[in-house]
């Protein structure tokens, strides 16, 4: 299993303190945004990762991470997202680092202290994703349950304005190689982007999607908000 994260985009919802830096190096309480998804991928066994990023900044990924030892990481690489194409088209960019391995997913603003290593290890197909019980659910990618089998997911609508659930999928995936071929059919949604969400929903077409529940802290720290907080759960936990 190898690791992928997505820190492309300009983090425009966190302007001006993106104008000099990429979103996912500003600090979480005492380390970079994006070492809490390496640690989640490192902590699950996964020493082989590549991080897409983009915008204007880039460069800056490699002074912080360098070749990754230091994180535990044994193989390093980065791609480069030339627009902000959405998070399917950030991970397409990964297909050949991956060639034909399956792949754990994160995306680099997401930070938990939750332990994925066993749906790692017991990972057999098609696709996992996680889920994460929330108080402001339109704000995410909104699993709709079967009423009549609970454990059975029908949809996922990406920011429903009338969720259906109280639970985000977070964003952390597992997924087979197949993962290339949903993405090349699907097409840019209203806000220009290939959606993960439009994914994930071929995943359910094909009934090739399992769900976890997170156990643990997660939170997307892409807002001020959130920054804020999941800081300070960190320097709480530290
Ligand atoms: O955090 C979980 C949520 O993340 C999910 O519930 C949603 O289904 C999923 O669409 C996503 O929603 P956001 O609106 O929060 O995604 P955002 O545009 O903030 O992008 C999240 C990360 O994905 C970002 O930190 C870097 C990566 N990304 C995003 C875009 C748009 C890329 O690498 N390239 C991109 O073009």
């Amino acid at each position: 299993m190898k690791g992928v994260i997505l820190a492309g985009g300009l983090g425009t919802r966190l302007y001006p303190l993106t104008y000099v830096t990429n979103k996912h190096l500003l600090p979480v309480y005492d380390k970079p945004m994006i070492f809490y998804p390496i640690d989640t991928l490192v902590k699950a066994g996964i020493t082989e990762i590549m991080v897409v990023v983009g915008g204007p900044h880039a460069g800056h990924f490699i002074q912080i991470l360098r070749n990754g030892r230091e994180l535990g990481l044994k193989h390093l690489e980065f791609a480069y997202q030339e627009k902000e194409g959405g998070i399917a088209d950030a991970l397409s960019l990964a297909e050949d680092f991956l060639d034909g391995e399956d792949a754990t997913v994160i995306l680099g603003d997401n930070t938990t202290d939750a332990d994925i290593s066993k749906d790692v290890q017991e990972f057999s197909g098609g696709g996992v994703i996680f889920l994460k019980e929330v108080p402001d659910p339109h704000r995410f990618g909104v699993p709709t349950f079967d009423p009549k089998d609970h454990s059975k997911i029908m949809k996922i609508t990406e920011k429903p304005v009338k969720p259906d659930s109280d639970f985000a999928v977070t964003g952390l995936y597992i997924y087979d190689s197949r993962v290339f071929n949903f993405i090349k059919a699907i097409k840019p949604s209203a806000r220009g982007e290939l959606e993960i969400t439009d994914v994930n929903n071929f995943y359910i077409e094909k009934k090739q999607l399992k769900w976890s529940m997170l156990n643990g802290y997660w939170r997307d720290a892409g807002t001020f908000d959130t920054l804020l907080e999941a800081g300070n759960f960190w320097a709480k936990k530290s």
